[in-house]
This record gives C-alpha cells, sequence and structure tokens, in this order.
C-alpha cells in the first residue's frame, strides 16, 4: 500500500505532468470549450470588488448621516486622506470623487498644456482625461517587460508643441520614474503619474520624480471607495490649486480665486476607504500570495507567462497578466480567453486595444509619431486573470489547470 511519502511523490509527479497544478481537465473534451463541464459552476472575474469590513464601513457611514454631514470635505474625507497619506508618502493629498477628473485636475494644476506624451497601452481614461479638457494626448512606445511608458520612445515624441509627459504605472508596475524625468527635465515641461493601479505600490529608490501623481479607488481596485481618486503631490503650490481646482476654484475662505471643478470625494466614499485601507496589508498580502500561486502554476506552461513585476518596488499585484506567445503555446490570447470563458473564468484583455486605435485618436500625424510596435505586440497578447479577495488559492490552481490544458490540447 502507498504510503504518506509515496503518495506525495505521486501527486509531485501528477502536479508537474499537469504543469505545476492537479489536474482536473484529463482530456481535451474535459475543457468546457470542446464541450465538457465548466470548471466553475459560477462566474469568478477579474475586478469584483474587495469589501473587507462591511460593518465597519456601515458604523461610519452612518455617522455621516448623524452628523448631516456627507460631502463637502467632510471629517471622514479628511480622515481617508491622512490615512492615504501614510501609503502614498505623498506631503499633500486630496481626496476626489474619481480619479479621471482627478487627473484633469492634476495636469490643470502642473501646468500642462498643449500636447501631453503618454502610453497608448493604458485603460482609454488615461487619453479621455486629457482630451476632454482640451489637451492632445500623443502617444509613445512601452517597456516590452514592464508595459511601462519607455522613456527613450518619449524623447523621441518630444516636439515644440509638447506640454507635458504623462506616466502610467500599468498594473501596478512603476515606470522608469528617473528615466521619464531626465526627458521631462531636458524637455522644460511637467511630469505627472497617472497611478491609477498602484495604490500600495511604492518605489524603494529615491522619492519619485513627478509633480503629481494620480490613484483610483474605482470599485474593481485593490481598496476602492466604490468610486473614488486622490491626487498626491509633494509640492505645496500644486496641492493649493488642486484643493482650489477639485472644489470649484474656491480658496479657504469660499471666495473663487481660479478656475475649477468638483472633484470632491462624499463621506460615504471616504467612509469606504477608511474601512478598506484599514485592511490593506491583509489584502496586499493575499494578493501577493495568489499572485505567487499563478507564478508556480503556470511555471511550466509553454508561450504562457506571467508579465514581469519590475525589481527594486513593492507591488499590490492587483492585476495578474500573463502574455500569451501564440507560436510557443499553440493558441493565441483570443482563443485562450474564450476557453476560460467557456469555464466561467471571466478575464480582461487589460489594455486592448491601444488607445490609438480608438476613433477618437486614430489621426496617426497628431497622435502617433513614433512606432508603436510593441504596444501593438502586447495589446494582442496580454490577458488579466481572475485576483482578489473573493478568488482562493483553489481557484488558482484550477485556472491554471484549464491554461495547461487549454494549450496541452491546443
Ligand atoms: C490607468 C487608469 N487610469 C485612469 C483610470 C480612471 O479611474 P477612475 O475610474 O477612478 O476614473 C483607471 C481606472 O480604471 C485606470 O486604470
Amino acid at each position: 500500500m502507498a504510503g504518506p511519502a509515496t503518495t506525495d511523490v505521486r501527486a509531485a509527479r501528477l502536479r508537474r505532468l499537469a504543469g505545476g497544478v492537479v489536474r482536473t481537465k484529463r482530456t481535451r473534451s474535459d475543457l468546457a470549450y470542446y464541450g465538457g463541464t465548466p470548471g466553475f459552476a459560477e462566474d469568478i472575474r477579474v475586478g469584483t470588488p474587495n469589501v473587507p469590513a462591511k460593518d465597519r464601513y456601515l458604523e461610519l457611514v452612518g455617522e455621516a448621516i448623524d452628523r448631516r454631514w456627507l460631502s463637502n470635505l467632510g471629517p471622514l474625507v479628511r480622515r481617508f486622506e491622512a490615512l492615504a497619506a501614510e501609503r502614498t508618502l505623498r506631503a499633500h493629498n486630496t481626496a476626489t470623487n474619481n480619479a479621471t477628473t482627478a487627473l484633469q485636475v492634476a495636469v490643470k494644476a502642473c501646468g500642462v498644456t498643449g500636447e501631453v506624451i503618454m502610453p497608448s497601452f493604458t485603460f482609454v481614461a488615461s487619453a479621455h482625461a486629457m482630451d476632454w479638457i482640451g489637451l492632445t494626448p500623443v502617444f509613445a512606445d512601452v517597456d516590452p517587460e514592464t508595459g511601462t511608458l519607455d522613456p527613450r520612445s518619449v524623447a523621441k515624441a518630444v516636439s515644440p508643441r509638447t506640454g507635458g509627459i504623462l506616466g502610467v504605472h500599468i498594473w501596478g508596475n512603476l515606470c522608469d520614474t528617473a528615466g521619464l524625468d531626465d526627458v521631462a527635465r531636458e524637455a522644460g515641461v511637467p511630469l505627472v503619474f497617472d497611478s491609477a493601479q498602484a495604490f500600495g505600490c511604492l518605489p524603494l529608490r529615491p522619492a519619485p520624480a513627478g509633480a503629481a501623481e494620480v490613484f483610483s479607488f474605482h470599485a474593481t481596485k485593490i481598496l476602492n471607495c466604490f468610486e473614488g481618486g486622490l491626487v498626491a503631490t509633494d509640492s505645496a503650490e500644486v496641492h493649493a490649486r488642486v484643493r482650489s481646482m477639485h472644489n470649484f476654484g474656491f480658496d479657504e475662505t469660499m471666495d473663487v480665486v481660479g478656475p475649477g471643478t468638483n472633484a470632491k470625494m462624499n463621506e460615504s466614499s471616504a467612509a469606504m476607504g477608511i474601512a478598506s485601507v484599514e485592511h490593506l496589508d491583509d489584502m496586499l498580502k493575499v494578493y501577493r500570495a495568489l499572485y505567487t500561486r499563478y507564478r508556480t502554476g503556470l511555471a511550466d506552461v509553454p508561450g504562457v507567462s506571467l508579465m514581469a513585476a519590475p525589481q527594486g518596488q513593492t507591488h499590490n499585484h492587483q492585476y495578474v497578466v500573463v502574455r500569451v506567445d501564440p507560436e510557443a503555446a499553440g493558441l493565441d490570447r483570443d482563443r485562450l480567453m474564450a476557453v476560460l470563458d467557456a469555464e466561467n473564468v471571466r478575464t480582461k484583455k487589460y489594455f486592448s486595444p491601444g488607445c490609438h486605435t480608438m476613433p477618437p485618436y486614430r489621426r496617426e500625424t497628431v497622435h502617433t509619431p513614433v512606432d508603436l510596435s510593441v504596444t501593438e505586440t502586447l495589446t494582442e497578447r496580454v490577458l488579466a486573470l481572475p485576483t482578489g479577495l473573493s478568488v482562493t488559492p483553489d481557484d488558482v490552481d484550477r485556472i491554471c489547470d484549464v491554461i495547461a490544458a487549454a494549450v496541452r490540447y491546443a
């Protein structure tokens, strides 16, 4: 009879055969795409909201209702800003209603004008936020390993019309901030960061360059406020302009001193932010563990690799993104997505298509002065897999098993 040691060896061999995970899809026809039973009875999705402390949220929002202070820079917003500051390590932090308007406030407060060089490989909000306030997105290419804005490509895109540079810390991968800072200084324009996906990430190298950065607390982000955002800066002047601009151009005495919009966070969103940020470290642990589990589970699957997390930074692992090499995997990203979809695993093509191919930004000579071949390749190859508080390690094993089988039977 097989003892525990033998069983372990056999299990390990099975795991290896199955590409790092125990097989549940043993034949091609076990895959739902080819007629088998879906691996998940219910949808498992990218971006299911995290609600780590429902009771705490209800307690805080109850307090706001009782005090009848629901918006207009209330005590919960102030508390949330203080807690967020501990994470951004920036001197000044202003909570907002979302990151899209926060980006607009931030670039205006930093004096960005005319053309803004930014990646096409980002969520369309980065480009729309600029375009909506009369700035012109000019797209540069990204680094093939990290997916972040490549300073060499930015340098090629600089022209006399350049009025700012917007780096995007895509998937929580921090840009080459020093490289972008060099290009921005040389061009004499402000550098702003779209850190929508990077809350909880920190550079371990010296303080990041850039006049301001913007975080998102949308429902799908690691930390959510239902909807919410934050402008963080070390500049007292930029901060003063952000405070005023995000509140109709008012100053402390409620005189209108400049242009403004309504980008204020409300108390209910701040309550959710406080309740969630109190659990951020635990959440980060969960995300890190799931990322590691995926890495192990996919280690032996040919042609499907996790996008690299850059060295020298702490990472939130809020997105687990694989890159599918169709030659090595025997199937392309879209087919893998369809195979997972049949199993009720809802993945996302983050970020495809590139912004430069979308109708508002298709005018090549205006928006695309430089080669975007890395962007073109990545948009065809990347796929974000489910992670977060609603995903278990066992779910990850089963998703890896489906991916391994999809490649095996491609
Ligand atoms: C890179 C990036 N920029 C901007 C945004 C816009 O954020 P929000 O939904 O808070 O307006 C998002 C959000 O999804 C994003 O991922």
